[in-house]
């Protein structure tokens, strides 16, 4: 078994150390288990990734030798929207900079195709093959993380796995990828590794018997708390004078806070 292999089955979240990535240690385990998972199932296997910035999420998977082409989306805008109400900035934002800290952190850049733009502009055919996983993070709005979603879908060999990062502020997106599933009766699993990395696998795709994914969902206190938590600051704000005051007052006039 190769370093890096032996590195990956430990889930080795050093794997991510050369380019900063925008994710948690628990997040970058989940993501390492993944791809372990995907190369056992799929030796050669493609990964597509929606939201790039520096490459930091990128790394691991161009260090490895199941994985036989990455593809890289990124419309790279100088703000971008996000659910949470303000605008994100990513300063020195370019697909220039992402592969020359990809090819000095893994040396060779010769598996990655990269395309600028978003995925309401991009036809699923430039893409050029199918792909075995796919990293939604892109833009954290749930109208764009659908879309993304829907793209993922069109370019999604017929067994393969989708995830989303940062999940505690796209769920509703991904709520609606779920009920498009469930509407068009497609055979699928939907679940939260820790800590913030939702996946559904689509048709045969049984990365969850993985021993290494399958430990983090049994841990998946680790998701669920700290999705909560993050999000605790909405509930801490909504019962805070005086809009806590003036909910109060409503509640009590209407009486919804009454048992019968
Ligand atoms: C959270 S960062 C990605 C972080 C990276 N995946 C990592 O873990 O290191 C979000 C990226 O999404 C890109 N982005 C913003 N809006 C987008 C859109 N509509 N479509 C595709 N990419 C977008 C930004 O340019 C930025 O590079």
């Amino acid at each position: 078994m190769s370093d890096f292999q032996q590195r990956l089955s430990n889930l080795d979240i050093g794997l991510f150390d050369k380019i900063p990535s925008q994710s948690t240690d628990h997040d970058r385990a989940s993501l390492l288990a993944c791809e372990l998972a995907v190369g056992e199932l799929v030796p050669g296997f493609n990964y597509l990734e929606i939201g790039s910035y520096l490459g930091g999420s990128i790394q691991p998977y161009l260090m490895d030798d199941r994985c036989e082409r990455v593809v890289s989306i990124d419309k790279r805008p100088e703000s971008q929207p996000d659910a949470r109400g303000y605008d994100w900035v990513y300063q020195n934002n370019s697909t220039a900079r992402m592969l020359e800290l990809l090819r000095e952190a893994a040396g060779s850049v010769d598996k990655i195709t990269t395309i600028d733009g978003d995925t309401a502009s991009i036809d699923p055919a430039s893409v050029g093959g199918r792909m075995h996983l796919c990293f939604i993070d892109g833009e954290h709005t749930d109208e764009a993380v659908f879309r993304d979603f829907r793209f993922c879908l069109d370019v999604l060999a017929e067994n393969g796995a989708i995830m989303f990062h940062d999940s505690q502020i796209t769920y509703n997106g991904i709520a609606a990828a779920i009920k498009y599933l469930e509407d068009k009766g497609t055979k699928f699993h939907g679940y939260i590794l820790p800590n913030l990395v939702f996946v559904i696998e689509i048709g045969d795709f049984p990365i969850h018997r993985h021993p290494r994914v399958m430990e983090r969902l049994v841990d998946n206190h680790n998701a669920y708390l700290y999705s909560l938590q993050d999000v605790d600051k909405y509930r801490r704000f909504a019962t805070r004078f005086p809009f806590g005051f003036l909910r109060r007052a409503l509640i009590k006039v209407r009486g919804t806070n009454v048992s019968q």
